[in-house]
């Protein structure tokens, strides 16, 4: 929805912060150099082959050898901040907070914040970006044991603030809680790979694991702002990822509610404790019932304390879907959603959006205005920074398309236009943007196939070439910023 209006390069503030996110296992290979442990992704895609497309990510875009390049390729394009994640396995190999640190894991990491500084860009650290240590899974089954887990995230998280925190001034705990709740733990299509079918509890673990996550947040965010900020100074929040959901028939209350219902258990389930120090939406109370863990009254001291130091919240946005309240039929005992079925068409045979060459991800602007919307009036109090956006060609095996990529540029065109409409029409705040990718690279259970870079990776030379949407993004940054005094002050 909104795809057809054309792009207007609208205005953004003077300070709003450009640059790309990428995650580790995503981007570095160098799975098993200088003493790294192995994580649940480089077990979990050596298993079976099906489960990643035959690929994994033991080289994937050769980061790990290529930081100067990599580095200066993104101050060429005009980028002044850099989304990154750490790979718990480089730094701590087994994971748990008495097992042995790795400084050659730690010097990695060293070298590639102080070349980000050195050219000008700010590093943006996320600290869990889905590659938890295998050990750890076998030890005693990761977020499924919420103190253990607990315990062991705030070690490696205060190793992390002691070392880095001294240049690294953003801080993410968890990247997309849901996904790793949901796809891993329910699904079983993403590490651990938990599902009914291989005989894991889908009743209950993905609502442990998301509990798990949010506690661990809440306990590390607590360590920083007792231990760290005074002195460092930084912020530190946690990224949420959700679609926008518009009802499958608009004249069904029973579907406008699925509508309200759908983002309130896929983004409020995580944001409502963590911004807001509450228990979980009142809707998964009754639906879920004893599915659902509870929060005992440390943990909402906890929350609610914790709640107030979260300073942005981190967005991860890229689609929007219809959401269709199913009557006929009832749901299955491990049933997420409340039986809402998602649909990318409506009642009127209408499509949210051109497909994109990932089948969940269509261009929908229109949503994404609705959800900065969405989210600003449920945690008023909070900035929100776009921490991913971005989309993959369809076609863009061609490198021709590749090299030209105008439905990407028309994507992140018009998601662009509908974050300045959201700050100048509906006077919303949003501080910054990460497109997804930096580069080309490993999509997880999608192996190498979707191209979310905005440079090419050849993946049998690892020779990277910027595409154009990569100088679309350069050249629209400065043309969109500050050309109006409307509302520049942030
Ligand atoms: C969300 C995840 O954070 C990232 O790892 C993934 O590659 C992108 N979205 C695209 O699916």
């Amino acid at each position: 929805m909104g795809y057809n209006l054309p792009v207007e390069n609208l205005k953004l503030p003077a300070v709003f912060t450009y640059g790309s996110a990428t995650a580790a296992y995503q981007i570095e290979g160098a799975a098993d150099r200088d003493g790294k442990g192995k994580s649940i992704w480089d077990v979990y895609t050596h298993l079976e082959p099906s489960r990643t497309n035959g690929e994994n990510g033991d080289v994937a875009c050769g980061h790990y050898d290529r930081v100067q390049d990599d580095v200066k390729l993104m101050a060429d394009l005009g980028m002044k901040t850099y989304r990154m994640s750490l790979s718990w396995t480089r730094i701590i190999p087994l994971g748990g907070r008495h097992d042995p640190v790795n400084e050659v894991g730690i010097a990695f990491y060293d070298k590639l914040i102080d070349a980000l500084l050195e050219h000008g860009i700010q590093p943006s650290v996320t600290l869990y970006h889905w590659d938890a240590p295998q050990t750890l899974y076998e030890r005693y089954g990761l977020f499924l044991d919420t103190a253990e887990f607990r315990a062991d995230f705030e070690h490696y998280a205060r190793l992390c603030f002691s070392r880095f925190g001294d240049r690294v001034k953003t801080w993410i705990t968890f990247n997309e809680p849901y996904i790793i709740s949901i796809f891993g733990h329910l699904n079983g299509t993403l590490a651990p790979g938990h599902c009914a079918e291989r005989g894991s509890d889908t009743v209950r673990e993905p609502w442990r694991v998301g509990h798990t996550l949010i506690l661990s947040h809440a306990a590390v965010t607590a360590i920083y702002a007792d231990e760290f900020q005074p002195t460092q100074q930084g912020r530190i929040s946690i990224v949420l990822n959700g679609h926008f959901y518009e009802p499958f028939d608009r004249s069904n209350p029973a579907d406008i509610a699925a509508a309200q219902t759908r983002l309130e258990f896929y983004i409020a389930w995580f944001g409502d404790p963590v911004f807001l120090g509450r228990d979980y939406p009142a809707c998964m109370r009754v639906y879920l019932g004893d599915r659902l863990p509870v929060f005992t009254e440390d943990d909402l001291d906890l929350l609610r304390a914790t709640s107030k130091i979260n300073s942005f919240y981190g967005m991860n946005h890229y689609s929007s879907k219809f959401a269709r309240q199913i009557t006929d039929r009832p749901p299955a005992k491990d049933d997420w959603t409340s039986n809402i079925e998602e649909l990318s068409t409506n009642i009127h045979g209408e499509e949210i959006g051109p497909a994109s060459s990932s089948a969940w991800l269509r261009i929908a602007p229109t949503g994404f205005r609705k959800l900065l919307n969405w989210v600003s009036s449920r945690y008023p109090h909070l900035p929100i920074i776009i921490t991913e956006n971005g989309c993959p060609c369809p076609g863009e095996t061609d490198m021709e398309v590749a090299k030209d990529d105008q439905f990407r540029q028309r994507y992140l065109g018009l998601y662009l236009d509908a974050i300045s409409r959201a700050i100048y029409e509906d006077g919303i705040e949003v501080q910054g943007y990460y497109v997804w990718s930096l580069m080309d690279n490993f999509e997880w259970s999608a192996g190498y196939g979707p191209r979310f870079g905005i440079i090419h990776v050849d993946y049998d030379t690892l020779g990277r070439t910027p595409k154009n949407s990569a100088y679309y993004l350069r050249d629209t940054m400065e043309q969109r910023r500050g050309t109006s005094s409307v509302r520049n002050d942030y």
